[in-house]
């Protein structure tokens, strides 16, 4: 594992290659987990000082993560939620384009609010994506990297066309964030979704949002409550509008305590690795089984495999041990900071018998 994961997991007997279903904790993520828990069951915790501000303090952590500011950041329960919020800058007859197999959390809003509020969806291949956009496009919704096949989505060419006909940009950055850079504010990223309990190493029930500062007052704050206003322990009754946060803090949904006081410690330890260092051992590791394999290496750090015979190929992946995931007839390998290059031999070794070399090409892994 990263010389910096030794500190925060300890080593594994088998290998687990699923981050991209759902990632390990660090340990200190754990020990305040496990004290807020005995806080609540003896009934000692004030949650607004021990718990409710763990939220407000993975702002600064989730920006540094984004490539934005933190008072761009608004904490959300789900990805779905906020693509939902930022569909709420279009009006009748905008075109939404998406790739045509965009994870559903993206693309179900789109088609509600194409069916209710009059909206137009095209769907294209996700590597013509940014060549599709046209003029009357209004806004550009994508993964950065797919969950299925781990492809990567290249948000610099994508942000320029976009510009170019003054589209809006949406990226869902569920997973890439923690594990490649993301410049949002540089590259003109209007909204960032990322789900924080995968490569983001957080509890279930944490995820991000980065809205660009010009664009706060364009969206709608549907899930507005007492949690989006800008003092929120002042206000819970009666009021108007005005009392809502100027920040993407209006677009807060009220934070689960237990998942949120959990992320700070995840995101404090991502933070603690260099951003070039996490990129370069997690997308290394992927490299290095594609190549072993023979296949196109994603440039991200999932890597789906192409088999023959895949009920054989799963039984001798669970002999050994090791832990993927993915569905038909393709297995879906993930690596992180805690996964190392003898993890990545072993697999190579024992998928190497089945790999499917005709189907080098990377498709599709129907698989959250
Ligand atoms: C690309 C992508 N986005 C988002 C999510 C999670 O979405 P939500 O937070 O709406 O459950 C997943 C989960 O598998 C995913 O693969």
């Amino acid at each position: 594992m990263h010389p910096r994961a030794s500190e925060q997991f300890d080593p594994r007997a088998t290998p687990y290659l699923d981050t991209a279903s759902y990632g390990l904790p660090p340990a200190s993520t754990i020990e305040v987990l496990e004290d807020a828990l005995r806080t609540w069951q003896r009934g000692t915790a004030d949650w607004i000082r021990d718990w409710d501000p763990a939220g407000d303090r993975c702002r600064p952590l989730a920006a540094q993560l984004l490539g934005s500011r933190p008072e761009e950041v608004a904490l959300l329960p789900a990805v779905s939620v906020g693509v939902g919020v930022a569909l709420s800058m279009l009006s009748p007859g905008d075109e939404i384009l998406i790739p045509d197999d965009e994870f559903a959390s993206v693309l179900l809003p789109a088609l509600v609010a194409a069916e209710r509020g009059g909206l137009r969806v095209r769907r294209v291949p996700f590597a013509a994506l940014a060549d599709s956009i046209h003029i009357d496009t209004a806004l550009v919704m994508t993964s950065h990297v797919r969950s299925n096949d781990g492809g990567v989505q290249d948000l610099g060419v994508l942000a320029a066309r976009a510009h170019d006909v003054g589209a809006k940009v949406l990226v869902d950055a569920t997973h890439s964030a923690g594990i490649l850079p993301i410049d949002a504010s540089d590259l003109g990223l209007d909204v960032v979704l990322a789900a924080a309990y995968k490569h983001l190493l957080c509890p279930r029930g944490v995820a991000l949002m980065s809205v660009a500062s010009d664009l706060t007052s364009s969206l709608a704050p549907w899930a507005a409550s007492w949690r989006s206003a800008g003092e929120p322990y002042d206000h819970y009754y009666g009021g108007d509008l005005s009392v809502l946060a100027a920040t993407a803090a209006r677009f807060d949904v009220s934070l689960a305590w237990h998942a949120w006081i959990g992320a700070e410690k995840s995101l404090e330890f991502l933070c603690s690795v260099p951003m070039a260092e996490r990129t370069g051992w997690c997308v290394g590791l992927a490299d290095h089984l594609a190549a072993r394999l023979g296949l196109t290496p994603t440039g991200s750090s999932i890597l789906a495999i192409p088999l023959v015979r895949p009920e054989r190929a799963r039984a001798a992946l669970k002999e050994v041990g090791i832990t993927t995931s993915g569905r038909g007839p393709r297995i879906r390998a993930s690596f992180h900071l805690y996964n190392d290059m003898s993890e990545a031999n072993l697999i190579a070794e024992v998928i190497q018998p089945f790999v499917d070399s005709r189907d080098s090409h990377q498709l599709g892994v129907r698989t959250p």
